[in-house]
């Protein structure tokens, strides 16, 4: 670019929110169609990371309308593509203080510790609403209450995209039963809901599936209601925050590591900063880097950095991260939120926790088969808890699925079958930005393979027996039709002078030869 006044080239330097916006293609900002899909999973998503650290069962609401949410007048019919989306929770709410900062700036959040959540970047439900604001020029209405408090703090809200800061235009306080608390977020975009409301829906389908422990509820423009109760009242247990594993780390990473600690000695360093490294591991890792235990820290150079990083990634005494960071479902729950798709028969496997680059992970497969599903494969994906519906194809699933050999089980391609996938880990390995599709990784490759083969085998066994089950009752079904056939045949036969009685005695020990 160039200055009105001559040819020096103008600088111009963006905030993280401006940055953002320009590029918001790369979080599946794409167009009003995708835009719309991306918003209401985000905010969806923030409601339901919300209630689990409280370990409240998430009960959540959300509203796509196109009327002006408190006024209920048709405001927007200028521009059919303006709805108003809500969504409304009864997590922990957001102390007033801390609402601007974390709902109206980017990369700003609660969630950038080692532990599972469906939130990474502080990014996601900000963008959203900067979109929103940019796409209707709407305030943001943003309403919530903490437990044990008796009022509801509501805030409007607009964002100033060139400061990346919040400005708040309007504030007030109404009461609120003390047993009430959560939040609700309330604004206008522009999206597409012909184009998107069968990824919306099938969205919430799936959710609900991998989340049977909440009560979702969503309102459609269109006036429907898809409601999923809550069937199971088990929630998993809420990961633990853990200390970074040594193999998973970069030097930005350990440069802050360094700068943070309150550490005098690299021994020590070691032992209180990373997972897994005890004083023996330590000590004998320092000699194999040739680095002094009792140097400083904050006198390390970048040849030492360097060092340092090299080992972590070959020295082999480190033991494999810890689990505890994740949080899956488990076979028990995945069984239940399969249930919601009413299939006859529901096999699924938990594998034991491995780790690729230093990042723990856990693989959950499911399968159901049968009953209410139509005919066909179909593949149910989900990463920390949350569906992937876009890329199907580039999923490592999707091509592990494609490669079964489903006749060494006893099962067709045309079987009604549903595949679930679920891998949880404090780095998900994603292709894009976008969160969309796993990329192929060999352990995460072989970890999913062999927990659908494990199901497969079960599954078959269950189908071969229902098989020969229906495979008996036919041919007696058969018999019996055929014996009354002779009877009633008999019977009608005046001439006839064989009893009945005889004749019955005599086919039982045949049928029974
Ligand atoms: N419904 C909610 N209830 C409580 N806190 C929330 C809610 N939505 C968002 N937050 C807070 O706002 C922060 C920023 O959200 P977001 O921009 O989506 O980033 P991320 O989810 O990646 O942290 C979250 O880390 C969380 O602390
Ligand atoms: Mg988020």
């Amino acid at each position: 670019m160039l200055s009105a006044t001559g040819n020096t080239p103008e600088i111009v330097e963006l905030s993280v929110s401006s940055w953002f916006y320009r590029n918001r293609a790369i979080a599946g900002f794409e167009n009003p169609a995708r835009s719309l899909y991306v918003s209401i999973r985000e905010l969806l998503e923030n409601s339901l990371d919300a209630c689990e650290t409280i370990n409240v069962l998430p009960g959540i609401r959300v509203v796509l309308t196109n009327k002006d949410e408190t006024t209920s007048e048709d405001l927007f019919s200028a521009d059919p593509q303006v709805l108003n989306l809500t969504v409304r929770d009864n997590g922990p709410g957001i102390q007033k203080e801390n609402v601007p900062r974390l709902l109206g700036k980017m990369l700003t959040g609660t969630k950038f510790q080692y532990k599972q959540s469906r939130g990474t970047f502080g990014l996601g439900g900000s963008l959203a609403l900067l979109y929103g604001q940019v796409t209707t020029q709407q305030p943001i209405r943003i309403k919530t209450g903490l437990i044990d408090s008796d009022y509801y703090t509501i805030l409007q809200m607009r964002l100033d995209i060139e400061k990346n800061t919040p400005i708040i235009i309007d504030e007030s306080q109404t009461p609120k039963p003390i047993s009430e608390h959560g939040t609700s977020i309330s604004y206008s975009l522009k999206g597409d809901w012909l184009r998107s409301k069968k990824r919306i829906i099938s969205y919430f389908d799936q959710t609900s599936v991998m989340v049977p422990y909440s009560s979702l509820r969503f309102e459609t423009p269109d006036g429907e209601v898809f409601a999923y109760p809550r069937v199971s009242v088990n929630m998993p247990p809420a990961p633990k925050e853990m200390l970074p594993h040594p193999r998973g780390i970069d030097v930005e990473m350990l440069k802050q590591m360094v700068v943070e600690t309150k550490t005098r000695t690299l021994l020590s360093f070691l032992t209180s900063s990373f997972q897994q490294i005890g004083k023996k591991t330590a000590t004998d890792f320092l000699i194999e880097t040739q680095l002094d235990a009792k140097k400083n820290p904050s006198n390390l150079n970048l040849d030492d950095f360097l060092r340092m990083m090299d080992a972590f990634e070959t020295f082999p005494k480190f033991r494999a991260p810890s689990a505890d960071s994740l949080a899956p479902a488990d076979e028990e729950l995945l069984t239940a939120g399969l249930s919601r798709l009413n299939p006859e028969f529901i096999v699924a496997r938990q594998r034991d926790p491995n780790v690729y680059s230093g990042h723990p992970f856990i693989i959950e497969v499911g399968i159901g088969y049968g009953g209410a599903l139509s005919s066909g494969l179909s593949l149910l994906r989900f990463a920390n808890r949350i569906p992937l519906l876009y890329d199907e194809s580039s999923d490592v699933s999707n091509r592990i699925i494609r490669n079964l050999n489903l006749k060494k089980y006893g099962l067709k391609q045309d079987d009604p079958l549903v595949f679930l996938v679920h891998m949880c880990s404090t780095k998900v390995p994603y292709k894009t930005v976008g969160k969309e599709y796993i990329a192929d990784v060999d352990v995460v490759r072989k970890e999913i393979s062999l927990g659908l083969m494990d199901c497969l085998r079960r599954l078959g066994e269950l189908v071969r027996k229902k098989h020969k089950a229906t495979r008996k009752m036919r041919r007696e079904n058969r018999l019996t039709n055929y014996y009354s056939f002779i009877a009633n045949t008999l019977e009608s036969s005046s001439k006839s002078s064989v009893s009945l009685a005889k004749l019955f005695s005599s086919l039982e020990v045949n049928k029974n030869e």
